[in-house]
């Protein structure tokens, strides 16, 4: 696991016990203020709570930046019946790398924010959906579940007042990308194959069991144990003025020194390379992902945007999991796509046509431009396919597998019409680049 790095940018809140001798024990995080947040938590009334976590301005880690306590303030009138909390920590964006290491390092941050959200809800059973790959951080989160519970800090009875009730199941899920599709999840908690569910009505309204649930990202709920302890001034004074707070933004690729950088939002790619020591030794950037695979690709003119949901928006991407994926000039392209283009074909669940069969016929048309055999007009082949995915699609994987073939084609025309008849291979020799 790569450490954060010294720098005057950084903020390390969630990545601060990452080099702490078993900073995963209880008593690790006991002894650096860990569940200070929930004993407060306890002593507050519930809407004060969701008022509390809706003012300080923390929006969803996930991807799509929707504000936790928005979200939070969604279900309805408590009828007494069961309402769940679901952590969505199935973490699979291409080069998203966040929400494992946190969990690795700091398990008991989320057991907290599990713990403080369900009682701002009045949860009693929560879940935490894991992809089934990492058997090492359910193995981790087991056992701190566990020694949550032999402290008396969750189970049933339990608070200053007795009344506090919760358990938690961790659940490793098959491992497949669009389990992380929050509807897609629940439907896989359940026990069916997981397929997106139309919405409305939101999870906040008929969630698990059709009963109300709130979905949260990892991040986003051990988010909130640091609000809790520090205060909406303290959160606020970080980030930018709708973008508040501070992210770990994970650096991948060509630079000297990738990992997990947590800084405020707002912070520049330029600045972020610069602390992941810059790119590799006598080679320049050529282009960047600011959202793992799912947004468009940037290049050098991109480098000096604010890293927050409004600036990425306005330059037309998404800021999405902060994957920050950094290819030099030794990349192809047309490679790096087309092994994005064979994941979403891959992990597309087929149940709508525009994706089903667009990703297949997407992924034949890269595969022979990336073996320089393509065919006269498949770049128009290629642009008309993704359009008649993106927007036309059930749920956000058709629009992030059509997202990097326009936004190439766009940026890197001449690299895609090289594929008429030369390979990627003898235009980028795989010796050059570490990355594919
Ligand atoms: P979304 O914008 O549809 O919804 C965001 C959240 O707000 C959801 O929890 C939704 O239930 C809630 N919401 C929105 N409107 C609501 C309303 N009117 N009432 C109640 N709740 C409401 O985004 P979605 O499809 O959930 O997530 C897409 C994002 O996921 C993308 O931005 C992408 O970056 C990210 N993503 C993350 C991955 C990862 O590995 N973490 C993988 C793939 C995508
Ligand atoms: Fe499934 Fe793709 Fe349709 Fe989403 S867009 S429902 S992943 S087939």
């Amino acid at each position: 696991m790569s450490i954060v790095k010294p720098a005057s940018k950084l903020t390390p809140v969630l990545t601060d016990m990452w080099d702490r001798e078993r900073s995963w024990n209880l008593e690790s995080y006991r002894a650096n203020g860990g569940y200070e947040g929930l004993e407060k938590a306890l002593k507050m009334e519930r809407s004060e709570l969701v008022d509390m976590i809706k003012a300080s301005g923390l929006r969803g880690r996930g991807g799509a930046g929707f504000p936790t306590g928005l979200k939070w303030s969604f279900l309805p009138p408590d009828d007494g019946k069961a309402r769940y909390l679901v952590v969505n920590a199935d973490e699979s964006e291409p080069g998203t790398c966040k929400d494992i290491p946190t969990m690795m390092a700091n398990p008991h941050v989320l057991i907290e924010g599990v713990a403080i959200t369900s009682h701002a809800i009045r949860c009693e059973h929560a879940f935490i959906y894991l992809r089934g790959e990492v058997v090492h951080v359910y193995r981790r989160l087991m056992n701190a579940v566990r020694e949550a519970r032999e402290a008396g800090l969750i189970g049933q009875g339990v608070g200053p007042n007795g009344d506090f009730n919760l358990e938690i199941t961790v659940h490793a899920g098959a491992g497949a990308y669009i389990c992380g599709e929050e509807t897609a999840l629940l439907d896989s908690l359940e026990g069916r194959r997981g397929h997106p569910r139309l919405k409305p009505p939101f999870p906040a309204v008929a969630g698990l069991y059709a009963r109300p649930t709130v979905v949260n990202n990892v991040e986003s709920i051990a988010s909130v144990p640091g609000i809790l302890r520090n205060g909406n001034e303290w959160f606020g004074a970080m980030g930018t003025e709708k973008s508040k707070g501070h992210g770990i933004f994970s650096i991948s690729g060509h630079v000297k020194h990738p990992g997990q950088f947590e800084a405020p939002f707002g912070i520049t790619m330029r600045e972020l390379i610069e602390m992941a020591g810059g790119i590799r030794d006598g080679h320049k950037l050529k282009f960047w992902t600011p959202g793992g695979s799912s947004t468009p690709i940037f290049t050098e003119e991109e480098l000096d945007i604010p890293l927050d949901y409004e600036s990425v928006g306005a330059a037309g991407s998404m800021l999405g999991t902060r994957a920050l994926q950094v290819f030099d000039e030794t990349t192809s392209v047309v490679r790096v796509i087309a092994r994005w283009t064979e994941f979403y074909q891959h992990e597309s669940c087929g149940k709508c046509t525009p994706c089903r069969e667009g990703t297949y016929w997407l992924k034949q048309v890269m595969l022979r431009l990336e073996a320089g055999q393509g065919q006269p007009g498949d770049i128009d082949l290629l642009l008309d396919v993704a359009g008649n995915i993106a927007g036309k699609s059930f749920c956000a994987l058709g629009d992030a597998a059509a997202t990097p073939i326009s936004s190439g084609i766009k940026r890197f025309r001449e690299e895609f019409e090289a594929g008429l008849t030369t390979p990627a291979r003898e235009l980028f020799p795989y010796e050059a680049s570490s990355v594919f």
